[in-house]
């Protein structure tokens, strides 16, 4: 008998695993993802931030989930708005805001398209997000989108998939970097595409073209048997 997560069209199915996934883990209270924290708030040689510009900007939390970034963007003073795949999701994070008293607009949309005018953002954060590509597109159309979404000047804090990532063990390698998951331990994300970077200068060469002064890091974890490695970043568009 097939798996019902093994699908070769691993969009509709990541979306329903993860509106599953939030509506069975829908506690009210929720804790920042700590790379997220560090760049925002720490201090670290190679990251510059002008703080100063974050009151009274706009922030889009792209992938947001169960929002657990938001009340951190919200204290930090951004206008906050969220963009994930589906309304069930968005439905769910929505009541969570509300009762946290965490003001946030949030709207049906993916990587590749985001509902939002051009130059709507001050802000894009993508924890954990930005590198999934839906069927037929490519990361490039992701990164097209945001940059469309972004201000000049605007920042971009991200994570990307780093190749030995736990979630790429078995990965089907299509080439140029892109990834169909096959052995997701958690069972969410089996069929869908990813995009995955070898080394920061990949990362570069990639954003490059319409983002500058990159600072880039690397998490490596191991949680309890899981070797989750993550590239971090943040850089300016252009
Ligand atoms: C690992 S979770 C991270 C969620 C959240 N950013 C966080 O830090 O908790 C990945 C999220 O990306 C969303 N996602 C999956 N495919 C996407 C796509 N094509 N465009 C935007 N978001 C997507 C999922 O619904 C899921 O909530």
């Amino acid at each position: 008998m097939p798996d019902k997560n093994q699908n070769q069209n691993g969009e509709s199915s990541i979306r329903e695993h993860y509106a599953d996934f939030y509506a069975e883990r829908n506690f009210v209270k929720v804790y920042p993802v700590e790379f997220v924290v560090r760049t925002l708030l720490g201090t670290y040689p190679q990251l510059k931030l002008d703080r100063r510009t974050f009151a009274g900007g706009k922030a889009l939390d792209l992938g947001f989930g169960d929002g657990r970034n938001m009340p951190l963007l919200d204290d930090l003073g951004f206008k906050v708005h969220g963009v994930e795949i589906s309304e069930d999701i968005c439905h769910l994070t929505r009541a969570r805001m509300e009762k946290l008293g965490v003001a946030a607009e949030l709207a049906v949309g993916s990587n590749s398209q985001i509902p939002y005018p051009d130059q709507s953002f001050d802000l894009v954060l993508a924890c954990h997000s930005c590198y999934y590509v839906l069927p037929g597109q490519t990361f490039d159309d992701n990164l097209c989108e945001i940059t469309r979404i972004l201000r000049a000047g605007g920042r971009f804090i991200f994570s990307l998939a780093k190749t030995d990532s736990y979630i790429l063990s078995d990965a089907e390698n299509l080439g140029k970097g892109l990834y169909r998951i096959t052995h997701d331990p958690y069972r969410l994300r089996n069929g869908g595409l990813f995009r995955a970077f070898g080394s920061k200068e990949e990362i570069v060469d990639e954003l490059g073209e319409s983002f500058s002064d990159f600072a880039l890091g690397l998490c490596e974890n191991d949680y309890y048997g899981i070797y989750e490695k993550v590239w971090i970043g943040t850089c300016l568009k252009k």
